[in-house]
């Protein structure tokens, strides 16, 4: 089936689910999020050349108009969301750090960042998505203001225009668990006050605040900034009010440290999943025992992973493609961010292997790209959504079951999610590694999903496999004939 086909017929059928307000965390756990700046995506001009210098940290000029006029480029690679920045106000300085083009910075709740285009924009923008069944979810900074300078001007701060809705200013100490929550992140340039999320005014303001948002502009979820900075039942509280899937950001490798928050919120960006994944697989010295360790730590001490944010690069971290230009690596990782435990996010540009590293170099200009589509991971991507949402639609246990991980060499990994056998080594491109995949049927036929190659197992329900630094994914033949995949 032709992709634009593909795309057609898999809009309708998640418009079917796609229309109510309130999506809840079971609704989201079948889409595949594509993660954007808004304002290094898309220009309303539609311009391709317009310069941008990430590391001078200034707005470039992606708008919500410019996402509209792109929605085609991001369904059409099968996502089925889309995250963007903050969309509020933010302080109008420009500072030594820059410009807040990220949307980290807020001011005033109750105005949008105009350069990022008007309410109607905004409006014109959810409903775009909607129609095409895709959902939108909001970043929400629930922890700070921003302000320009060490002392920060409260009066310009909506609703909270007084020093005393906000902690006393102190220096954060990370191994402090009540310092991270009460003290200021930010710096003597811009000061980053700390709201004070034990007022039951802050925290009755915020409920009111989120309930109202999510009801006028028909919000489907929430992504809440810097949740480690926030007490855990007031964070739960608030994303509970809003009545929409909330995904928290916890920065931290530990299990220990994230598994906790799930007690109080619907999922959390899985950051050890993510950080053990790229240590595994961006070299062949990568210890896959250690990642799948800690994958099952995960699986064994969260709530639900299958509720959590499953992505390899978001706009705090360097790129992959920062760390290996390896292709066969970064679909490997492709994979894992697909078709695993939990939601997939996808941050723009990755899809074109980007290689920007720390911020600010992560935030490039996708404009700049001429949203190329010969990059080898946008038919990656786009095998990996159709694949995954062909298995959500055909309506197999998939997305609720847990993957189980095996270890089978040094360098060669198997996942088994339902019927999905994942073979993934960490040798790289071209590097012949053989190996045996057991436990299939006698003389069953397997798709591999992303070349459509057909392999047959043996008497013994065995495959011998040549890998090539390539992932493979295996399904039976027999359930994928109704896939249009292959
Ligand atoms: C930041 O910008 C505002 C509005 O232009 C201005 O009133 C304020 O003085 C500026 N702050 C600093 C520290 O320059
Ligand atoms: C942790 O931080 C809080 C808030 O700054 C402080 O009051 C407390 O003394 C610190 N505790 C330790 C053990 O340092
Ligand atoms: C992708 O296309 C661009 C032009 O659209 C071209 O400059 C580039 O060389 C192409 N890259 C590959 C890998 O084919
Ligand atoms: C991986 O790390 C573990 C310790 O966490 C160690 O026992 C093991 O030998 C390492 N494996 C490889 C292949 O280096």
């Amino acid at each position: 089936m032709h992709p634009q086909l593909i795309v057609l017929f898999l809009a309708t059928l998640f418009s079917v689910f796609g229309s109510s307000a309130a999506a809840s965390a079971a609704d989201w756990r079948s889409r595949s999020i594509y993660q954007i700046v808004t304002d290094r995506f898309s220009r309303s001009d539609g311009s391709y050349t317009s310069p941008c210098d990430t590391n001078a940290r200034q707005y470039c000029g992606g708008t919500w108009r410019g996402i509209i006029n792109k929605l085609d480029y991001i369904q059409n690679m099968g996502f089925t969301a889309i995250w963007i920045s903050p969309i509020i106000k933010q302080l109008p300085n420009n500072t030594y750090e820059g410009e807040p083009y990220h949307g980290y910075w807020p001011e005033n709740l109750y105005a949008l960042n105009s350069n990022f285009g008007t309410e109607q924009d905004l409006i014109d923008l959810i409903t775009a998505c909607h129609s095409r069944g895709m959902y939108l979810m909001l970043d929400i900074v629930i922890n700070h203001f921003a302000s320009m300078g060490e002392t920060p001007n409260y009066e310009a701060f909506v609703p909270f225009s007084h020093e005393r809705f906000f902690h006393p200013p102190c220096p954060i100490d990370w191994g402090n668990q009540t310092s991270i929550e009460n003290c200021w992140m930010g710096d003597g340039f811009v000061s980053l006050p700390d709201i004070n999320t034990e007022d039951p005014v802050v925290v009755d303001t915020w409920k009111k605040y989120l309930v109202s948002l999510v009801d006028k502009y028909k919000i489907d979820g929430l992504r809440l900034d810097a949740c480690r900075n926030i007490p855990k039942s007031v964070s739960g509280e608030i994303s509970r009010a809003a009545n929409v899937y909330s995904q928290g950001e916890v920065w931290d490798r530990d299990p220990n440290i994230i598994c906790p928050y799930q007690e109080y919120m619907d999922g959390m960006h899985n950051y050890p999943f993510k950080e053990l994944a790229t240590d595994a697989f961006v070299s062949s010295t990568g210890n896959l025992t250690d990642f799948v360790t800690v994958v099952h730590q995960m699986q064994a001490q969260c709530k639900d992973v299958t509720l959590f944010g499953t992505f390899m690069e978001n706009h705090d971290n360097p790129r992959l493609g920062s760390f290996t230009t390896d292709i066969a690596r970064l679909k490997s990782l492709a994979v894992l961010n697909i078709l695993t435990d939990g939601i997939p996010v996808v941050y723009y540009g990755q899809e074109l292997a980007l290689t920007g590293s720390n911020d600010p170099m992560n935030r490039e200009a996708l404009w700049l790209t001429g949203y190329s589509t010969n990059n080898t991971l946008v038919p990656t991507f786009t095998a990996l959504n159709a694949f995954r949402n062909f298995l959500v639609m055909s309506g197999v246990q998939f997305i609720t079951t847990l993957a189980t991980y095996t270890v089978v060499s040094s360098s060669v990994i198997r996942v088994q999610k339902g019927n999905v056998v994942i073979v993934l080594t960490n040798s790289g491109k071209d590097v012949v590694t053989n190996t045996v995949v057991d436990g299939f049927g006698e003389g069953m036929e397997l798709v591999e999903v992303l070349t459509c190659g057909v392999l047959q197992a043996d008497d013994a329900g065995r495959v011998q496999i040549s890998l090539t630094g390539d992932p493979m994914v295996l399904y039976p033949k027999s359930l994928m004939t109704r896939s249009r995949i292959c």
